[in-house]
């Protein structure tokens, strides 16, 4: 199988259920508090590992419990961590998470560690996009730093996979020249284009305008929609489930995609597994701690 890195953030959650997400002056009681492995960049390391891959994860950590917790995550997923960078000045990148009743969380990240990967740190570990097939990126590392990574990956002939999650306030342009396929939801498609669009299909007409071959846009229960320069367009459905926590779907989604699409399945093919993958995520409490093995993935392109 081919193999995946993953350049990214690490954040240990600290989840919290609420009856409804709180206002501004509002108090609310909640139960107890779980601290779960997470953060995008190593969300989507953990499930592509989970889910089978050869997997490296590449990041920053502080030199402390939260980066323990993260590592044996990984580790028990079978990710090569031992790449990391230890910043001893900084702490592990830590998320506050608020899930309610319905599912929806809200996310505040202190990026701690993360905020300190350079282009100068991928420059030094250039071994591990030469070593590469399929770099995935997410946005909770500085913007140069996935610039420099994505450009690199590109001139070395690599698959690009960005998940522009969370989307900055000034996008760089440049960005989109060295992607393959970018993976964002609804919501976060509108924020790249910085307009309303009138669906899917615009908006990824518009993101396959700016030089990207595939799009594909998640629509959480209405499933994903692909724009592709050579699979064309489809709207792909995923089952009905009872929501629990929609934390990780996203990343749970583009690391099922990477992973089929490095065993060799097709565009749409890759889709209908990850959304199969992001929809057992959504039943299940957690980050790291929601996304199933393969074994558990019923599923049969
Ligand atoms: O996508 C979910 C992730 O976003 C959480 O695990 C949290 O750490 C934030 O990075």
């Amino acid at each position: 199988m081919k193999k995946i890195l993953v350049i990214g953030s690490l954040n240990v959650d600290m989840v919290v259920n609420v009856p409804h997400m709180p206002v501004a002056g509002e108090t609310i009681l909640a139960g107890n508090m779980e601290l779960v492995p997470g953060g995008k960049g190593a969300n989507q390391a953990y499930a592509a590992g989970r889910l089978g891959a050869h997997v490296t994860m590449f990041g920053a950590v502080g030199s402390d419990s939260y980066a323990d917790i993260e590592k044996q995550s990984l580790s028990s997923a079978g990710v090569d961590t031992s790449h990391l960078l230890v910043r001893k000045d900084k702490s592990t990148g830590l998320a506050w998470i608020t899930v309610n009743d319905e599912g929806d969380n809200s996310i505040i990240v202190i990026p701690g560690a993360n905020a300190t990967v350079t282009e100068r740190d991928i420059a030094a570990h250039d071994c591990l996009i030469r070593d590469c097939d399929i770099l995935l990126c997410q946005l909770e590392i500085p913007l140069k730093t996935v610039v420099y990574a994505a450009k690199r990956a590109r001139e070395l002939g690599k698959t690009v996979i960005l998940d522009p999650a969370p989307v900055p306030q000034q996008f760089p342009e440049e960005l989109y020249s060295y992607i393959d396929i970018i993976k964002p939801n609804e919501n976060e498609a509108a924020q790249l284009l910085g307009e309303q669009v009138k669906g899917c299909e615009e908006a990824s007409d518009k993101l396959r305008a700016k030089g990207i071959q595939n799009v594909l846009i998640t629509l959480g229960p209405k499933g994903a929609y692909i724009n592709s320069e050579k699979e064309g367009k489809h709207l792909l459905s995923v089952r009905s489930v009872p929501v629990v926590d929609t934390t990780a779907a996203g990343d749970a989604f583009t690391a099922a995609l990477a992973v089929r699409l490095a065993s060799g399945f097709s565009l749409v093919q890759a889709v209908r597994y990850a959304n199969e993958v992001a929809t057992i995520v959504v039943t299940r409490r957690g980050a790291q701690t929601s996304i199933p093995s393969a074994e558990e993935v019923l599923f049969d392109n």
